[in-house]
């Protein structure tokens, strides 16, 4: 068990989760140190975190995983207690189109990271902890009516990203068996919420409906998912950090298994209802197109683990959660904006150059 996370290396700030999780932890008390380090790759956004730039006890720093003498300089300057690591390619279609990025920062950049963990705490693993965040993908695809995925259920990824997402696993726990590296994994199901890329089945469908185009539904839209509002993977994650037992994994899931096509109807109506459109106007959007290569059919997680050990539970329901969810997107339609026209990536250079960063805030790439 580790009482206080202070030192915290928290890798993928900038993204969804990650963005979510800092912001958490910053709030938190006793109030940790995190040094947030990302690569600003398409999907991280600067902006994400706008609001938490200034705090004293925050650092962003634009770097890779993958770069050995930065993360050694890292540990060496900040003398982190804890690694909490989320940056990773994160998108199934982009692993069909390029595995090998995936290769690149999901397994060389894990394993980057628990070698430069290692050689810096080897002195002494006490108080130490390497938390690494993973998908439920990496068990592979459920038909109906079998069992949900269990932290038991032996692994068998289907695409380049799960496939990637599994070796980085094995790898965290090769370093736990070989060296005795205190690590936990978490395993999660599919997370919806403000500030996710408009890739993603749920902010690329709100987008559409706003913008009245068409909304790709893949197959027959009958692929089931187990949703979950990301505050509460977020929840989830703080509580393994800090009480969950090293060398654990634990699978986390959102009780919340929906067909693709019952989600975007629900997305549809809820969408209607705050634009102020006649029912079912947004339906007549849907197009069933070409499925997805090699499309895993259901994914269920059993997450008794740590409901009964943490006393774990989703608290938002997915009603909520989607309510939630469109009112954010529709309130913040200049992040999406930013996004489709490219001005976010100009964000870091903006900040950068402008010299807005106090001490301490802003610092560029040691590569
Ligand atoms: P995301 O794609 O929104 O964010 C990933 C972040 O990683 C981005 O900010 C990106 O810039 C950064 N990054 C990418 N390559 C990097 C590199 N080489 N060096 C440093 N930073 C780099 O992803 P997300 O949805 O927030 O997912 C975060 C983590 O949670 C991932 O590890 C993912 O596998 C896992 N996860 C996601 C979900 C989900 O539904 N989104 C569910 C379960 C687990
Ligand atoms: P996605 O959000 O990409 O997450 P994941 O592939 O990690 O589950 O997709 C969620 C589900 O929605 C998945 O079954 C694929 C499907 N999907 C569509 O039908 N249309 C789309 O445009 C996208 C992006 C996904």
């Amino acid at each position: 068990m580790q009482t206080a996370a202070s030192r915290i290396l928290l890798t993928g700030g900038s993204g969804f989760i990650g963005s979510h999780l800092t912001r958490h932890l910053l709030a938190s008390r006793p109030q940790p140190q995190i040094v947030n380090l990302d690569l600003l790759t398409y999907c991280g956004n600067l902006s994400n975190l706008e609001d938490c730039s200034w705090q004293p006890n925050y650092r962003f720093v634009k770097g890779d995983i993958c770069d050995e003498a930065l993360l050694d300089q890292l540990f060496l300057d900040h003398e982190f207690d804890t690694v909490i690591h989320l940056a990773a390619e994160s998108h199934v279609d982009r692993s069909i189109v390029n595995p090998l990025e995936f290769v690149r920062t999901n397994v060389l950049g894990t394993a980057s990271l628990l070698q430069a963990a290692r050689n810096h705490w080897k002195s002494s693993y006490a108080g130490k902890c390497f938390y690494h965040v993973s998908t439920d993908e990496v068990f592979g695809t459920l038909s109906d009516g079998q069992e949900a995925f269990k932290e038991t259920t032996p692994y068998s990824p289907r695409s380049p990203y799960a496939a990637s997402k599994a070796a980085s696993d094995h790898l965290v726990r090769s370093f736990q068996e070989s060296f005795g590296l205190p690590t936990k994994v978490s395993n999660c199901s599919n997370n919806y919420g403000p500030n996710q890329f408009p890739e993603k089945l749920i902010p690329l469908c709100i987008n559409n409906i706003l913008t009245q185009k068409p909304i790709p539904v893949y197959g027959r839209g009958d692929n089931i998912r187990d949703w979950l509002y990301v505050d509460d993977h977020v929840t989830a994650i703080d509580l393994i950090l800090h009480r969950g037992r090293v060398g654990e994994t634990y699978n986390i899931g959102g009780k919340c298994e929906l067909r693709n096509i019952d989600l975007v109807r629900q997305l549809c109506q809820a969408m209607d209802q705050e634009l102020g459109r006649p029912p079912a106007f947004s339906e007549g959007l849907i197009r069933f197109v070409e499925d997805r290569q090699g499309h895993d059919y259901r994914y269920a997680v059993d997450c008794s683990k740590v409901c009964l050990e943490l006393q774990w539970q989703p608290s938002v329901s997915f009603a909520q959660g989607l309510r939630r969810t469109v009112q954010w997107y529709l309130e913040n339609r200049k992040w999406v904006e930013e996004i489709t026209s490219g001005a976010y990536q100009t964000y870091y250079e903006r900040q950068y150059s402008l010299k807005l960063a106090g001490p301490g805030q802003i610092k560029g790439s040691a590569s």
